[in-house]
């Protein structure tokens, strides 16, 4: 089985992957992370170089590899892997994979994500934190229609890391 983790930027996809995977002796890839090492280039570097739609053509590309491989895995995917072309439907379609959405309430993402803007090109222009949670509201509103697709959601408010990774057990088991 593979196990997909989506979610917005911020949910906790990459912390909580590992340790699922690692919970479950399971082997753990970071699509962004995946992509980097394919590119030569951080994702900063993609965007500003390349432009977005070079790197969701990669992105999803990456990830079909990822999925047509015999291997077993966790995969924590970008926050917008499942909102491009026919990604969610790759995802939802394929029965050895289990999808899961990562839901998480717009104050912790923004509080989580306002520190580490930097490496997200998407948001890294925004100054302020007023300005980020009306950014967020409006592109987590738009991006609901795909993470709700996932065969199950957690909603991690609240939940330290391990709580997060029982609950993925449970509804995976
Ligand atoms: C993106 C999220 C990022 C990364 C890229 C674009 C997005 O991943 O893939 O900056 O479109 O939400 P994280 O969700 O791991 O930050």
């Amino acid at each position: 089985m593979k196990i997909v983790l989506i979610g917005y930027m911020g949910s906790g996809k990459s912390v909580v992957g590992k340790q699922l995977a690692s919970k479950l002796n399971l082997g753990f890839k970071d699509l962004d992370t995946e992509i980097e090492t394919v590119e030569e280039k951080t994702i900063p570097q993609l965007f500003s170089g390349k432009g977005e739609i070079y790197f969701r053509k990669k992105e999803r590309e990456i990830l079909k590899s990822i999925l047509d491989s015999k291997n077993n895995l966790v995969l924590a995917t970008g926050g917008g892997t499942p909102c491009y072309g026919d990604v969610i439907n790759l995802l939802v379609s394929d029965k050895k994979v289990r999808t899961i959405y990562l839901m998480t309430s717009l104050k912790t993402l923004t509080e989580r994500v306002f520190n580490e803007k930097r490496n997200r090109p998407l948001i890294s222009h925004i100054k302020s934190v007023d300005e980020l949670t009306a950014f967020i509201a409006k592109h987590l509103f738009e991006r609901s229609q795909f993470y709700n697709q996932a065969n199950f959601t957690v909603k991690t408010d609240g939940l330290t890391i391990e709580e997060v990774v029982d609950k993925i057990i449970q509804k995976v088991n």
